[in-house]
């Protein structure tokens, strides 16, 4: 009888409940359950199938003989596992190259095939593994598919090369446990959207389905009612999505936003006054203007205690103005720092704050945005400072 072995071409990767097997020139992906994932493991190269289950029958219920012959039979008519020599041609073992194999594992994220494009970039890596953008790669899928201390150890790795790499160096702060920063630390945030500023538009409307602005415009007209004519200041504008939906309400607009490729892109939409290239808090500490609405749309996430930027607001606020914000919504109080690298936050923190400064807070949970095929919840809140008839 033949000796079996994995298909080189099949990528295992052991999850809770058995392996994931990807078939990398099938294109197929396998679930396997514990028993089939014993079976595999003992398809080494070396045994037959009697050998395999001459191994495999104590561990397993009795008179399971005829199925697991069925299971090897089924694994052989699939490509998953290969007889003899099949899988050697000219003595060279069939395999995708790295190249091929991370180029198939970007494809496969692109086609939300993340559990198999994990496979092929880990292999890929293994393969060539003095190649640094595959190991951020590979960090990145880990994370995506839940594998914690995988997604760290290659992030690990790929800092070995890139040390500078601000990105990384932040979200390693989340995987190792480390104590969260006050807030995403500067470089981080320029360098994330220095590169993320060109399709940021499409990505987050046209793919992952951006809310944000409509729901907090939806709040803010809630807390504004019929009031017009209005100094706004837009604190993380990024490209605009959210000062767009407020400039019917504005007889001034400012924007601003720590990343001067955002900026730009918001000066293209043409719907501010003002834009400018600045830190959130030191512009709230320097500026002398006043507002009657400040809105921070999805931009909070990169904080964690709220309160740094709600003080130098209130002070910028002018009597019955209206402080408008999204942020993640978190299932325990107060905030913490999420392996995504944002911050997620509590309603008891927001009201925590609000009260805190002399504010009245609501909020509303909705939908944000997806992420990775599954729904994210923020919590859309207003911050309102007195009757604005008093004003
Ligand atoms: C997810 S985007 C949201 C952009 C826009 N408000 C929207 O709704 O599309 C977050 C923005 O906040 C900016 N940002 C993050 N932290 C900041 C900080 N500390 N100071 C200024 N801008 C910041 C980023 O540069 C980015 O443009």
């Amino acid at each position: 009888m033949p000796f079996l072995s994995v298909n080189p071409n099949v990528l295992l990767s052991p999850v809770a409940d058995g392996y994931i097997a990807y078939h990398t020139t099938a294109n197929r992906l396998h679930e396997l359950n514990p028993t089939a994932a014993l079976l595999v493991e003992l398809c080494d190269g070396s045994r037959d199938a009697d050998a395999v289950l001459t191994i495999a029958s104590p561990l397993l219920p009795p008179n399971s003989e005829a199925a697991v012959r069925g299971w090897i039979d089924q694994a052989v008519a699939s490509g998953v596992l290969v007889e003899g020599n099949e899988a050697i041609v000219d003595g060279e073992v069939r395999e995708l190259p790295a190249d091929q194999l991370s180029e198939l594992a970007c494809q496969l994220r692109s086609e939300g095939k993340v559990q198999a494009a994990y496979l092929c970039q880990d292999r890929a890596t293994q393969l060539l593994p003095d190649n640094n953008a595959y190991w951020r790669e590979l960090g990145e899928l880990a994370h995506i598919v839940g594998k914690r201390p995988e997604a760290r150890e290659a992030y690990e790795h790929y800092m070995q090369f890139c040390p500078d790499d601000a990105e990384v160096r932040h979200l390693l702060t989340s995987l190792r446990d480390d104590e969260a920063p006050a807030r995403v630390p500067d470089e981080c945030i320029k360098q994330l959207y220095e590169r993320f500023s060109a399709f940021y538009d499409s990505n987050m409307c046209d793919e992952l389905g951006y809310s944000g602005p409509e729901h907090l415009n939806s709040v803010v007209g809630e807390a504004l009612g019929e009031r017009r004519g209005l100094s706004v200041l837009d604190l993380g504008c990024g490209t605009g999505l959210a000062g767009l939906t407020l400039k019917d309400r504005a007889s001034r607009l400012i924007g601003i936003d720590l990343s001067a490729e955002m900026i730009s892109r918001a000066e293209e939409r043409g719907v501010y006054d003002h834009l400018q290239v600045a830190e959130i808090t030191e512009f709230l500490r320097s500026v002398t203007e006043t507002f009657d609405l400040i809105i921070a749309c999805d931009a909070l996430i990169y904080f964690g205690d709220l309160s740094q930027v709600i003080a130098p607001a209130v002070k910028r606020l002018n009597a019955g103005g209206v402080i408008g914000f999204s942020v993640e919504a978190a299932s325990k109080p107060p905030w913490s720092l999420t392996d995504s690298g944002r911050y997620v936050h509590h309603a008891d923190h927001v009201n925590e704050v609000a009260q805190a400064h002399g504010l009245e807070a609501t909020y509303r949970e909705e939908f944000l945005r997806m992420e990775y095929g599954k729904e994210v919840t923020a919590l859309y809140v207003t911050m309102t400072s007195g009757d604005p008839s008093d004003s």
